[in-house]
């Protein structure tokens, strides 16, 4: 059996998925044309001093005219899927089935076409958060009266797209919708507070993780009832999270830092929808003491009903999962730290640190009953000059791709797919285009805006073509 740290060489199971991602608001650009309508990311971008340089996704990679592009580089990578996501207001221009706007959701039909004609299966993000204005003009995911709208949503995708898209996100990474959203980790679209809706103080991220889980489950639900057995997709939601090493791995304070971090972070959402229905232990008693520590009556998580519960556990088809890097936990009052051997990237909250890919993985085996596991994004930054020589990068895929290899291998993780982020460069939110992710360089000097591949796509596209390491 190899050591850990040694790199397997071997060949992935066969029928593996291998994909790339991107997202509307990210990509797309057109973004006032044809009738869409504004989403927070057209505000939040158009708002002074938010985007890094004053960048906006107005035109982003221009995807929005450039389908023949995209598929052509899908196409070399050779990638069995392509992960996109559909922007809300493009296809709802006030959120709401009120109005459908055609021409907006003929984009996604046409994309899909052509990828399926390139025989590369689409896989759909409903949800990439890029939320229409006019929701969070009445109070966005604060509002519970989202639920509906997400369902309404929703189900207007399965309708119109849903014999043609067998693989569903619902929500892309719930804990960053709501950190995007109310500004811990990074400068957000604001809040509208104009719609009289009551939380207390320092609620609101639990409010809004709150609706995202019961859209979430609501739509799920939807699927499973009225459109699995006519379209045979799977849908589930993808979730976001670092791993979290305890500093000391003797040392009992750091091991239970450790475990809150991942509770916090994976758990908020995970336990509800893979386990119980319900928060875990650690975030009720924490939050509960907390509360209570600073003078509020109660706890400020909300509770689920039983019927909610009963509604949310299970909604699952899949474990989707999004990960970047780890921290190193030593006692959760203090923000997580990192180990100064690790490679650095272009983002500050990203190192390069493999290890904790398998780790996670096995984790959420063990955690989570072992549920089939699709990872939905995987990647690296780096910034400044474009390289096409992007050794990090290929550095970083090969190491992180083969941890994956070792938890399939040596840890019977259920692992059925990967995704790398990105398939060219992008609109990296608050960081605009200066944090670059992509596996193809876009020029973004040009106005036609032409893409190249760099040699890490080159890389992954060996990995594809041979199952696993070429090398
Ligand atoms: C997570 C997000 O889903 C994606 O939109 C973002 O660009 C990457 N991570 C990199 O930060």
């Amino acid at each position: 059996m190899p050591k850990e740290d040694e790199f397997l060489y071997g060949e992935f199971p066969k029928n593996f998925w291998w994909s790339v991602a991107t997202s509307a608001y990210q990509v797309e650009g057109g973004w006032r044309e044809d009738g869409k309508g504004l989403s927070i990311w057209d505000q939040f971008s158009h708002t002074p001093l938010k985007i890094s340089n004053g960048h906006t996704g107005d035109v982003a990679c221009d995807s929005y005219h450039k389908i023949e592009e995209d598929v052509e580089m899908l196409k070399s990578l050779k990638v069995s899927h392509y992960r996109f996501s559909i922007s809300w207001a493009r296809v709802l221009p006030d959120g709401t089935t009120r109005y459908i706007n055609e021409i907006g959701l003929n984009y996604y039909e046409r994309l899909i076409d052509a990828l399926l004609a390139a025989n590369i299966m689409p896989q759909v993000t409903i949800y990439h958060w890029d939320l229409p204005q006019a929701l969070q003009n009445i109070g966005g995911w604060e509002n519970d009266t989202i639920v509906q709208r997400f369902k309404e949503y929703a189900e207007l995708l399965f309708q119109r797209l849903g014999d043609k898209v067998k693989f569903w996100i619902t929500l892309n990474e719930p804990y960053n919708v709501l950190m995007r959203t109310l500004g811990t980790a990074v400068p957000p679209p604001l809040l509208s507070l104009s719609a009289g809706i009551s939380i207390r103080p320092g609620q609101a991220p639990y409010v809004v993780a709150h609706n995202l889980i019961k859209a979430h489950a609501e739509v799920w639900h939807l699927y499973n009832k009225t459109y699995r057995a006519k379209q045979g997709g799977l849908i589930s939601i993808t979730i976001n999270s670092d791993w979290a090493e305890p500093r000391n791995p003797h040392n009992q304070e750091d091991i239970s830092a450790a475990r809150r971090s991942l509770q916090f972070f994976l758990g908020w959402f995970a336990h509800p929808i893979f386990k119980t229905g319900d928060y875990n232990e650690v975030m009720k008693t924490r939050i509960r003491e907390r509360s209570l520590a600073q003078g509020l009556n109660q706890s400020r998580l909300p509770e689920f009903t039983e019927s909610e519960k009963q509604r949310i556990k299970g909604t699952y088809d899949y474990f989707g999962l999004n990960h970047y890097t780890t921290v190193l936990t030593y006692n959760m009052n203090y923000p997580a730290i990192t180990d100064r051997s690790w490679l650095n990237s272009g983002s500050s909250w990203l190192k390069v640190a493999p290890f904790g890919f398998r780790k996670l993985l096995k984790w959420i085996k063990e955690e989570y009953n072992n549920p089939p596991i699709y990872v939905t994004e995987n990647g690296i930054s780096e910034r400044g000059a474009s390289d096409f020589n992007d050794t990090l990068r290929t550095h970083y895929y090969r190491s992180y791709i083969n941890e994956a290899l070792k938890a399939i291998v040596l840890d019977g993780v259920d692992l059925r797919g990967y995704t790398a982020w990105a398939l060219m460069d992008n609109f990296e939110w608050a960081e605009g285009f200066d944090e670059k992710f992509g596996l193809y360089h876009v020029n973004f000097t040009d106005p036609d805006l032409p893409r190249h591949p760099k040699a890490s796509a080159r890389y992954y596209s060996q990995i594809i073509n041979c199952n696993g390491f070429p090398d």
